[in-house]
């Protein structure tokens, strides 16, 4: 029989904690491979913005579990962003706001919300040819992913580039938004349910003095051996 000479489309897991550069740089991988880029964490925030407005808070389980199992999240490709649409709604924007945003790692801590958003991330995974980034990617979501990368910077300059990035324009001092990300990232790596810890066997990438492209640019370095090991295979 012919040899199938395409490359294997992998499944590459981009986890770390707020402000390392995931989303840019998961971004850029995807687009080097034409692969389909997955940012989990707006899903995370899309539950956060449906249960706000509907009054349902962390606690409220079985309204929670409800409300999660009717949501409609999609995730389409945008010019610059991915654009996130709740029941239709395009809500990309919203989704970023301060008020979502103190409040994502609550509801991200209800085993309901993560039973459905892991459900839903794993048939989004089924095909390969996938970068997806978030928090518990290589160690829960996608524990089989042919590259595992665990991307990391120290807070001050991960504050730095959130405030560059989207604080300035929300009125937040860098300050503040160190306090912020300090917060989030105890609140996701003390949770009881996947919390954020590395993948045993994921390759960590601190990030502190490099840029996007830079980081990108070792990624897909690495994919490119996951790949034509995942050939050999
Ligand atoms: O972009 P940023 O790093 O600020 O965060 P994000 O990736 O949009 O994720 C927002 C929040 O969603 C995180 O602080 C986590 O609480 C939660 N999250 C999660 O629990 N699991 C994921 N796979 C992705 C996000």
């Amino acid at each position: 029989m012919a040899q199938d000479s395409s490359p294997r489309r992998i499944a590459i897991a981009i986890d770390g904690p707020a402000g390392a550069g995931k989303s840019t740089v998961a971004r850029l991988v995807a687009g080097r491979f034409g692969y389909v880029y997955i940012d989990t964490g707006a899903m995370y925030r899309a539950v956060a913005l449906a249960a706000l407005r509907a009054g349902v808070e962390p606690g409220m389980t079985g309204e929670l579990e409800k409300l999660v199992s009717e949501l409609d999240i999609r995730l389409e490709p945008g010019d610059v962003v991915q654009r996130v649409r709740l029941n239709g709604e395009d809500v990309t924007d919203e989704i970023r706001s301060r008020a979502v945003t103190s409040v994502v790692p609550a509801y991200a801590a209800v085993p309901a919300v993560r039973a459905r958003l892991v459900e839903l991330q794993r048939a989004m995974a089924r095909e390969g040819g996938v970068v997806m980034d978030g928090r518990d990617i290589g160690t829960h979501v996608l524990p089989d992913a042919e590259l595992k990368v665990f991307l990391t910077a120290s807070v001050q300059e991960r504050a730095r580039r959130r405030y560059e990035e989207s604080g300035r324009a929300q009125g937040m001092t860098l300050e503040m938004l160190e306090e912020e990300i300090a917060e989030r990232d105890r609140q996701d790596a003390s949770r009881e349910i996947s919390p954020l810890v590395k993948a045993e066997d994921a390759i960590v990438l601190d990030t502190t003095t490099l840029t996007a492209e830079e980081a990108a640019e070792r990624i897909a370095a690495l994919a490119g051996r996951s790949i034509a090991e995942a050939g050999r295979s």
